[in-house]
């Protein structure tokens, strides 16, 4: 079997996670987020990192296991991946994980309400940047990662696009005969051993719901739960028991022993190569990981062939998260920010972390000291996940005058006892003070009008020399569809009025109001001017940093 080999190379290589992103430069539209799902699941911070990872808290998660709800959520995140990768024609070159499930739901091979909850859970974090694809594909990722307690950690990589409509049908059912089950996998790129592994790999957490296969297992009324029965005896842990348990002829697995016969679909594939892979995988649970890192890799990583997927996403070593201008009455500007730094390039306890601004015209301003206190730290939910995380905060004040441009960042006695300086790929991390969303002065709030609930956006912001603009507007990406599943996006975009000059500065407030339908969601806005000399913009600003309301 020639996928043995590269099972035991990748798992080597890839148990843990690597340190570093070559030629990582802030901000990186592409991964910024992505990385902060899967890396910042634990934050000062809302989202994106809003933690998605504490849905799946134990596996089951908020989905209650076998106890209350009969749902795991781990399960059901693992399942969509794997519903939206099934239509996938390697061949052809198309499908794959492309979110195109979302347009898929009321088929009769995609039963169940996991599709939909998953769904909800992650089109918080659906934005211009993160397409439903990557967060579907990073779905699994979270999901065995918390399932196997760190045991399975499968490389991320970004870039996956969204189907704009549904795609073929064909995901496998149970009551196919093998021969179906073979082609099918045939054509997602899995060969009979891979097809085996896969579908035990999938088939170690969660189980059959008898309210939405009432045929494969029994669905007693008013029992206040959907009637799970487990694939193994370890629901929530993502472990080889469905493979020692089908060897051992334990009867637990209703795809295997199910009263049904015609529905025993692990039964058939499990025997499709006489019983040799399924014995391998429950002679040796780090087998069983290993080998399921790399199916499940190659399950997230089955794109169209148009689609080209970035690096694997590691955690950023040094990372501005948020930062914020504010003038004063005396024509100065109070600068202050965060930044978050892993705990194997810095040591809280005895680190020293300096910000080196530079003015608008590139000149070095005074050097502010960066600190941080207990409880300013984060990190992964899971074992092996990724490194620890600790928010170092600073704030400075500048001249109006001098106003700044960007800034770098000094380590001194860091992880390893040097001096390090980050510089951002040589020029530095961007901040500007050409415009600025000021959140103090900004406010959001929720209403309704004729029954229909509204999100409503404030804003007031600073912007440097506003007479070279001849446009200065507030912009926020809105679905093109508000009803449609999965939708790409427009922008809606609002003229910014001038309120007043700054006294002592070149800056003018400028404020506007956006309002639009709850569906029309909280997207990151921007603040973009344009004119003759150009553009200058603040990009992607979270709603988390301005004040409700009520
Ligand atoms: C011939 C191939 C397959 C068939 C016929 C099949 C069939 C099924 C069925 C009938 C269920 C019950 C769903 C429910 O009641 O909610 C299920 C659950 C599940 N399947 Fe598969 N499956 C196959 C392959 C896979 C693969 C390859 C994966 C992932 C790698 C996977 C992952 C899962 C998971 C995680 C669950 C549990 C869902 C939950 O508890 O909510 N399946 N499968
Ligand atoms: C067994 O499953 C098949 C396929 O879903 C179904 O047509 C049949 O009615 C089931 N038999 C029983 C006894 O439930
Ligand atoms: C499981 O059942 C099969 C078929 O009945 C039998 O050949 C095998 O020996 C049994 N295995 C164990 C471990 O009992
Ligand atoms: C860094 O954080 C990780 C994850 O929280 C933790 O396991 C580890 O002990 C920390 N290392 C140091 C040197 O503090
Ligand atoms: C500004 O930073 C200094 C440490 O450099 C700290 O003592 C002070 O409390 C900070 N000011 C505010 C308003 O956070
Ligand atoms: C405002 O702009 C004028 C013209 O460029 C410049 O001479 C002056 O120094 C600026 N004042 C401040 C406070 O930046
Ligand atoms: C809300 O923000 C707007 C625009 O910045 C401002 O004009 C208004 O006074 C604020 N309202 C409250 C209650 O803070
Ligand atoms: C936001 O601005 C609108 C339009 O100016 C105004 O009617 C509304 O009261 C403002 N909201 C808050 C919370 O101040
Ligand atoms: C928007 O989506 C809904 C639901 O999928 C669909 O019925 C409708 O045709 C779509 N509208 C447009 C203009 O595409």
């Amino acid at each position: 079997m020639a996928w043995t080999r590269t099972i035991l190379y990748s798992a080597l290589s890839s148990y843990l996670w690597h340190p570093a992103n070559a030629d990582y430069v802030w901000p990186n539209e592409e991964i910024d987020d992505l990385e902060a799902i899967l890396y910042e699941q634990q934050s000062i911070f809302g989202a994106p990192g809003s933690d998605l990872a504490s849905f799946v808290s134990g596996c089951s998660g908020f989905g209650e296991g076998t106890r209350g709800g009969g749902r795991n959520f781990g399960a059901e995140w693992l399942r969509t991946a794997y519903h939206d990768m099934a239509t996938a024609d390697v061949n052809a070159g198309t499908g794959g994980v492309d979110a195109s499930i979302m347009f898929e739901t009321d088929r009769p091979e995609n039963p169940g309400k996991g599709f939909s909850e998953t769904f909800g859970i992650f089109s918080g974090a659906y934005t211009t940047r993160t397409s439903m694809a990557d967060l579907l594909a990073a779905a699994a990722v979270i999901s065995v990662g918390t399932c196997s307690n760190g045991k399975v950690i499968i490389p991320f990589k970004a870039g996956r696009v969204d189907a704009a409509g549904p795609g073929p049908s064909g995901v496998p059912q149970p009551q196919e005969d093998l021969a179906s089950h073979t082609a099918s996998f045939a054509r997602q790129g899995f060969d009979v051993s891979e097809m085996i592994a896969l579908v035990a790999c999938g088939h170690s957490i969660g189980g059959v719901h008898g309210v939405d296969f009432p045929e494969i297992v029994p669905n007693p009324p008013n029992t206040g739960t959907d009637n799970m029965v487990t694939f193994d005896t370890t629901n929530d842990d993502f472990d080889n028991k469905v493979a020692t348990e089908f060897v051992a002829n334990i009867t637990q697995n209703p795809l295997a022993f199910g009263q049904n016969e015609t529905t025993r679909s692990d039964f058939r594939i499990f025997n499709a190569d006489g019983g040799k892979v399924i014995s391998q995988l429950a002679a040796s649970n780090d087998y069983f990981l290993s080998t399921c890192t790399t199916m499940l890799e190659r399950m997230i990583n089955t794109v169209p062939r148009s689609v080209k997927l970035t690096d694997v996403l590691n955690p950023i070593a040094v990372k501005p998260r948020n930062l914020f201008i504010t003038p004063n009455a005396d024509g100065t500007l109070y600068v202050n920010g965060f930044i978050r730094i892993t705990n194997t390039t810095v040591d809280a306890s005895k680190s020293q972390v300096f910000i080196h601004p530079k003015s608008r015209s590139g000149k070095p301003l005074p050097v502010a000291t960066a600190t941080t206190k207990q409880g300013m730290s984060g990190g992964c939910d899971y074992p092996n996940c990724g490194p620890g995380l600790i928010f170092y905060m600073f704030n400075t004040t500048i001249s109006a005058e001098d106003g700044i441009s960007s800034f770098t960042i000094e380590i001194q006695n860091d992880a390893a006892g040097k001096t390090s300086q980050y510089d951002n790929g040589g020029s530095g991390f961007p901040f500007s003070d050409a415009i600025q969303p000021l959140f103090s002065l900004s406010n959001q709030t929720q209403l309704t009008v004729d029954n229909v609930n509204y999100n409503q956006l404030n804003v007031t912001a600073l912007v440097l020399n506003a007479e070279d603009f001849s446009d200065i507007s507030l912009i926020i990406p809105v679905p093109v569809n508000f009803t449609a599943p999965l939708s790409p996006w427009t922008q809606s975009k609002v003229s910014m009025k001038p309120l007043s000059k700054v006294p002592g500065t070149n800056h003018t407030l400028y404020t506007a109001s956006w309002k639009a339908e709850l569906a029309a969601r909280t997207h990151p806005f921007d603040i973009v001017a344009t004119g003759n000399k150009g553009t200058v913009s603040s990009l992607y600003n979270t709603w988390d940093n301005v004040p409700f309301v009520f």
